[in-house]
């Protein structure tokens, strides 16, 4: 038996629903523990695209519970939707199980989102718009609405009447919006409140009882590392604890139940939205790096902004972490590369660096200093074991495994299931 938490190293967008789906071959539970619409996780199986915001991406797996625990910001409409979108596909949606603890998003969180951002003119984070950090700023003073209540249709209309009128003011006269009626919300999140009620359960004891009857259990971090809200770069940051150490916290299994931490990340670098990235090409590179990699939000569609591998950050976000081993990503977006190039450390106020800074103030004034090494100009997307890859790829992953401290166990060559190849099975074994 094992529990594998699978986290994001950089900030975001790594292709984790691969690494997950990859996993979940071989799992039995497969557990969302952070965030909420705000991800996108996307799986190819035999050339078909699935795409999913809060669904766990192992409910591909017939084997697999998929379940949405308790640290997870729900967006009803958004989940009703893709469940509708899996049933039409012939997927079945039975196995998904939700935490009665899990916050819900509701409109005026969205609304909130929008307006929060845009008064803060050039200071903005550049949210996906999801309404993610109002639902959790209601979590955390406490006036948030969970699904059990959600599910409870007296109770759901007393809480919602109760947050509209005060979510109303703070919309019009604080921002000068407009108010929201209460009733037509109450109406419309009624219905989804009755399709989700049937997969709602006790998650904690469901995933205590999984692991103490030797369940294999796969914890599917979203976002990453970086976007963490304790340990990121904020305030250009997610409200979720994105790092390894949030699978504990949002699902209530305990740290010693935890085996082993694979961190996945992409042979270059990329984020979206607004804060520090100190290996950003604004160049024709980044831009070879964006077409070729097909970098634009999941989500939001907004183009990524593309850079080359970090190892600072990574080796910082390895640490938090805990990684056991690192699952390195979209190595054949390289292909074309004559050179490929490694951050090896940062260069700030004139001082050498190799520890990231999380002040962003500081991280801002982050000039990288690379290493170049030969590129391997040469189609490596159906190649299946390491030792076919070519020596100048070879070098290139000892080196940038060198320099962030940890091991590689997965390189990941393409989109599909049989386009990863496999370093360490020992850590991936279940
Ligand atoms: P929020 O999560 O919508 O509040 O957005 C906060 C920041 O996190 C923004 O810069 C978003 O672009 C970024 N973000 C949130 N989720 C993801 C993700 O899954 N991938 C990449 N960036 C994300």
């Amino acid at each position: 038996m094992a529990n594998v938490v699978v986290v994001g190293l950089l900030w975001g967008d790594e292709a984790k629903g691969k690494v997950v789906d990859f996993l979940a071959e071989d799992a039995d539970y497969v557990v969302r523990y952070n965030g909420g619409n705000n991800a996108g996780h996307t799986v190819v199986v035999d050339d078909e695209v699935y795409k999913f915001h809060t669904v766990p991406v192992g409910v591909l797996h017939p084997n697999v519970t998929a379940v949405v625990a308790d640290g997870v910001v729900l967006d009803p409409q958004v989940f009703t939707g893709e469940l509708a979108d899996l049933k039409n596909r012939g997927i079945t949606a039975d196995r998904i199980k939700i935490s009665g603890n899990a916050h819900i998003i509701l409109p005026y969180h969205r609304m909130l989102d929008g307006l929060e951002e845009s008064s803060k003119g050039s200071g903005k984070i550049g949210t996906t718009g999801r309404g993610i950090g109002p639902c959790y700023a209601d979590k955390m003073s406490r006036t948030g609405i969970r699904v059990c209540e959600f599910i409870d249709p007296e109770r759901f209309r007393e809480r919602l009447f109760s947050c509209i009128e005060r979510k109303n003011a703070l919309i019009t006269k604080i921002y000068g919006g407009e108010p929201l009626n209460a009733s037509a919300v109450y109406e419309e999140y009624s219905e989804y409140a009755k399709q989700i009620k049937p997969y709602v359960t006790d998650t904690a004891k469901l995933l205590f009882d999984a692991s103490s009857q030797c369940a294999n259990v796969v914890f599917e971090g979203a976002h990453a590392s970086l976007l963490d809200i304790d340990h990121g770069t904020y305030p250009y940051v997610t409200s979720s604890h994105c790092v390894a150490g949030g699978a504990c916290i949002g699902t209530g299994v305990g740290p010693t139940m935890i085996d082993r931490v694979i961190g996945v990340v992409k042979a270059y670098a990329t984020r979206v939205g607004e804060g520090p990235f100190p290996t950003e090409l604004n160049d024709e590179v980044g831009e070879a790096i964006r077409k070729s990699g097909n970098e634009y939000g999941t989500t939001t569609g907004r183009p990524r902004r593309c850079g080359w591998f970090d190892t600072v950050a990574i080796k910082y976000t390895a640490a938090v972490n805990g990684v056991s081993g690192v699952a390195l990503t979209l190595l054949d977006v390289l292909d074309d590369m004559e050179t490929v190039k490694l951050c090896t450390h940062y260069e700030i106020d004139g001082k050498k660096v190799r520890d990231f800074p999380t002040d962003v103030d500081v991280l801002a004034r982050a000039v990288p200093v690379y290493e170049e090494m030969p590129g391997w100009k040469r189609d490596i997307s159906e190649i299946k074991i390491f030792n076919d890859l070519p020596v100048e790829a070879k070098n290139y992953l000892a080196r940038l495994a060198e320099l962030i401290e940890a091991p590689i166990c997965i390189v990941s060559v393409g989109k599909r299931r049989d386009q990863t190849i496999v370093l360490d099975r020992e850590m991936l074994e279940m």
